[in-house]
């Protein structure tokens, strides 16, 4: 089954590495005037095995756009730029067609994604009647504390709950090496919520790279082993959970001030929203709300190590 991984890829290097990621739509105006989005620009991540990495932003900075390009399901109108390296090797169309669903799987957002036609079951087993699969689906309903019945049961038939396990239990099928989950928690309470996020730690520290894409900070430190922050269509900052113990430790003016907003340190929001990609100002996207911007902060930023994290601000130190 996992027939695609190069015996020549080092364990310790990256299971997936994403550098200068672009991702832009082209759209016609009124007439044929042509206009270009650049939604998301230089973005950086990097998972390796046996490692849950968080990728927070909030909403409309690209999060769901990041697991589409690395899926290979953009939209027809999107083009991507940059490269995406998988166990060693680039991942092209044609490799993540032939291994997404099976080495690399997308744990959707949303539970719309399921079959309503078909049964649970077979959903999750992809039409497969052997021995091994049924044997295999009830080992993973125990784990995820799913009842048998359910496998003869409609989506209809189960709470929404049920639903999102039965997702995370159709990707989890074929043993991923790869998992990538968008949002996997909105509109589920805080106990289910933390529940779905420790069935993903679950899959990490059963040595399965996972990638979790999220806008809730307090929720992913609980469980990531790094955080990489996301502003604008941009990477801002990669951080280990640790540093989020105080805001000396963090990096980036947008990091700090993510911090400063969370309950436990007083809900301290700054003034401003996330700019539209239309109107984004050059060089660092989070100067305008910034109070260490300098004119230098108009220039290209370049994403540079810093004190064992990542950063893209020139001010940080
Ligand atoms: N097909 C498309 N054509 C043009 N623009 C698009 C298209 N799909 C997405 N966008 C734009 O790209 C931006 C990022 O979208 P994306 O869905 O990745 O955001 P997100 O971070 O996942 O947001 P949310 O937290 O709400 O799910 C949005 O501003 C959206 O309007
Ligand atoms: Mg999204």
């Amino acid at each position: 089954m996992m027939e695609e991984t190069k015996k020549t890829w080092n364990e310790k290097e990256p299971i997936l590495k994403i550098e200068n990621m672009s991702i832009r739509f082209t759209q016609y105006d009124r007439g044929m005037h042509q206009t270009e989005l650049p939604v998301i620009r230089n973005l950086d991540v990097e998972v390796r095995q046996g490692e849950m990495v968080a990728v927070v932003g909030s909403s409309g900075s690209g999060k769901s756009l990041l697991a589409h390009g690395v899926m290979g399901v953009l939209p027809y109108n999107a083009v991507m730029g940059g490269t995406i390296t998988y166990c060693g090797e680039e991942l092209t169309q044609k490799r993540i067609e032939k291994i997404r669903g099976k080495e690399i799987v997308l744990v959707p957002q949303s539970t719309v994604y399921l079959n309503p036609l078909m049964k649970i079951g077979p959903q999750i087993r992809k039409g497969d009647k052997g021995i091994q699969a049924r044997n295999r689906l009830r080992e993973i309903f125990r784990r995820y504390e799913l009842k048998e019945e359910v496998e003869d049961l409609y989506p209809f038939e189960l709470s929404g709950g049920m639903n999102r396990r039965v997702l995370i239990s159709t990707a989890m099928i074929e043993s991923p090496k790869l998992v990538i989950a968008d949002e996997p928690t909105p509109g589920l309470d805080l106990k289910v919520a933390k529940r779905a996020m420790a069935h993903f730690r679950e899959l990490a520290d059963m040595g399965a790279g996972v990638l979790v894409i999220t806008h809730d900070l307090e929720l992913a430190l609980e469980v990531a082993d790094r955080i990489v922050v996301f502003y604008a269509g941009t990477t801002v900052e990669e951080a280990a959970v640790e540093d989020f113990e105080r805001e000396e430790t963090l990096r980036h003016p947008y990091t700090k001030a993510l911090w400063r907003a969370m309950p436990k340190h007083g809900f301290q929001f700054i003034k401003g929203t996330q700019p539209y990609v239309k109107d984004l100002p050059a060089g660092c996207p989070f100067a305008p709300r910034c109070s260490q911007r300098t004119g230098a902060c108009s220039q290209e930023i370049p994403w540079r190590e810093l004190r064992g994290g990542s950063v893209r601000c020139i001010h940080a130190e």
